[in-house]
């Protein structure tokens, strides 16, 4: 069982997964293993880690193509000579096409940065505190066609503290985006 990982930097889930794998021995107990680490940027710097762990690593670079459509295919072909069970999304900063979600709907994983459905899109750190929120936190959900929604399997909390940045909060958040999400993986596994 194949589990496909895609980034887009430096891919500290995506290093947080691996580590799980691991650590909790997912190839012995459930034949499972990161098969491939896909980013649409040559320099995330979570190939370098990838490439150390002996993981197959590829690049499909969204600046070459002509449409979101075009890069979509060839992102698909990409992780598909890799047979995936499970696609993660761990820091893709791409908005993928209908068609993509589609092909891998039920099998595709991501995290978002705060507590869905509050805060979708981008800087939810700021947007946060900006609201006077009190807790934010993370998200793990299915992907859907509609972004940074569908049905939630794991949520972390944290507290937002008086006069917290952005900065010091989404560091706050992204130490338990590093629980959920092998958490949240690693309870997929038998069923896949
Ligand atoms: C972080 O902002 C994280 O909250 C979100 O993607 C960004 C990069 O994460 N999930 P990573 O270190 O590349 O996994």
């Amino acid at each position: 069982k194949n589990i496909v990982i895609l980034i887009s930097g430096g891919g500290s889930n995506m290093a947080a997964i691996v580590r799980a794998a691991q650590r909790d021995n997912w190839r012995e107990r459930f034949g499972a293993r990161v098969a491939a680490v896909v980013s649409n940027r040559a320099d995330a710097g979570g190939l370098a880690f990838a490439r150390e762990q002996g993981i197959a690593t590829e690049v499909v670079d969204h600046k070459a193509f002509p449409s979101r459509e075009a890069f979509d295919e060839a992102l698909a072909a990409a992780i598909d000579s890799h047979q995936p069970a499970l696609v993660v999304l761990a820091g893709f900063m791409r908005i993928l096409t209908p068609g993509f979600v589609a092909r891998y709907q039920g099998r595709l994983l991501n995290i978002h940065p705060s507590l869905l459905p509050a805060f979708p899109g981008l800087h939810t750190h700021q947007r946060a505190i900006e609201a006077g929120c009190k807790f934010h936190g993370a998200t793990v959900h299915q992907v859907t066609a509609e972004l940074d929604y569908g049905p939630i399997l794991e949520q972390a909390v944290v507290p937002v503290l008086p006069h917290d940045t952005p900065e010091a909060l989404a560091a706050r958040v992204l130490t338990q985006e590093h629980q959920i999400y092998p958490r949240a993986v690693a309870e997929l596994l038998p069923a896949l």
